[in-house]
């Protein structure tokens, strides 16, 4: 028995953010962030919730898949900047959609959630007598973790979700591998304490009139410095702060990526040449460069959206599988790499057949 992708969708917010635009809030420039990161552009939900981008996300994959919401018997949202603590992003997601048939709940594995969520759903499909079709989904506002006057972090990030419907199925096609891997963030290398807090530099309209010094000097109140915030290594609430040591996450990341998708490879007894697409966590154009190298893998496998969505945590996988399938890059019966890191640390690959 397996599962298979019916349908993907997925949705970004209206507001667009060029390089140029972020110029204005940070210290930073165009040349340097696309040099760096292959990012040109990001969306930022002013308006949108995530459970309106995260619904939005779902009705498309719903429609792709040709299934009515109360046909799907399982809701996985992968998130860590949800609306509310409680109830889960999945059930607000739940109710958005008119699911009424859905056992839904979140879950947290930061960048690399997509690939757990999706591992998730395939297990309970196939164990789980009566879910036969899940929904699931990565919906994620990083506009709201980001610290907007850390001009190293908030550049990277972008808000969007994307979402699958997986259905179970009796031969062995879809989902044919999976590796979930952790290891201890001894060093603090990528860490958000709290939902952002602070004040925000975006109207309806596009950047604000407001310089990084003054919203810096607004948020000090509650605040914490980058070094306070890493001592206080059990901070829950104080620091409305992402923390990251770029270089560090840097080097998880080349070192991961191309690990966990050999071994899922391995696991599914194929080869990866034989793989027709890749679909990478959208963190940088460069990690993903170095995976391909690594991996022996021509680039053009790697399929990306990054330069117009930043990165979008854990729903960029999915808004990428949706981008390349909406594009004819994803055909019948290929076999399809999909891989994502993050905080915690993460890491994992899903290797399936389309
Ligand atoms: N604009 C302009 N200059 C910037 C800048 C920005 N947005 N951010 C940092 N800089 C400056 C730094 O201050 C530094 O200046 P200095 O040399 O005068 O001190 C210089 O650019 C180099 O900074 P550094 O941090 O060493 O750059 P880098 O080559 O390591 O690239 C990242 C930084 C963040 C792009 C890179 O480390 C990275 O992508 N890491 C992985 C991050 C990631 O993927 N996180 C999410 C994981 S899910």
């Amino acid at each position: 028995m397996g599962s298979r992708i019916l349908g993907c969708g997925s949705a970004l917010p209206a507001l667009r953010v060029t390089n140029d635009d972020l110029s204005r809030v940070v210290d930073t420039s165009d040349e340097w962030i696309a040099k760096r990161t292959g990012i040109r552009a990001r969306h930022i939900a002013v308006e949108e919730t995530a459970t309106d981008l995260g619904v939005s996300a779902c009705q498309k994959a719903l429609e792709d898949a040709g299934v009515d919401a109360g046909q799907i018997d399982l809701i996985v949202c992968t998130t860590g900047t949800p609306d509310a603590l409680f109830p889960s992003q999945a059930a607000l997601i739940r109710a958005g959609l008119g699911a009424v048939n859905a056992v839904c709940f979140d879950l947290n594995a930061a960048c690399a959630g997509c690939v757990y969520a999706l591992t998730t759903a395939h297990s309970l499909l196939q164990t789980m007598p009566g879910m036969r079709r899940a929904l699931v989904v990565g919906s994620e506002r990083m506009s709201r973790a980001v610290d907007w006057t850390d001009r190293a972090t908030c550049v990277l990030f972008g808000d969007g979700a994307g979402a699958v419907v997986l259905e179970r199925c009796d031969d062995d096609q879809g989902v044919l591998a999976s590796v979930l891997k952790n290891e201890d963030d001894v060093d603090d290398v990528l860490r958000a304490n709290s939902l952002y807090a602070g004040d925000f530099p975006f109207t309806a309209e596009g950047v604000a009139e407001r310089t990084a010094e003054q919203i810096a000097a607004q948020s000090e109140a509650g605040g914490q410095t980058m070094e306070e915030a890493l001592a206080s290594t059990t901070c829950v609430g104080d620091a409305p702060l992402l923390l990251m040591k770029g270089r560090e996450v840097f080097k998880f990341a080349t070192r991961v990526m191309p690990e966990v998708l050999q071994e899922a490879c391995d696991q599914a007894g194929v080869a990866v040449e034989d793989l027709a697409v890749v679909i990478p966590h959208q963190a940088n154009e460069r990690i993903i460069s170095y995976a391909a190298k690594k991996l022996g893998l021509p680039l053009e496998r790697f399929h990306m959206v990054i330069q117009e969505t930043g990165n979008t945590s854990s729903a960029s996988v999915f808004m990428a599988l949706d981008d390349a399938r909406r594009a004819g890059r994803i055909q019948p019966g290929q076999l399809i790499g999909m891989t994502g890191f993050g905080a915690g640390l993460t890491a994992g690959a899903v290797v399936l057949r389309a």
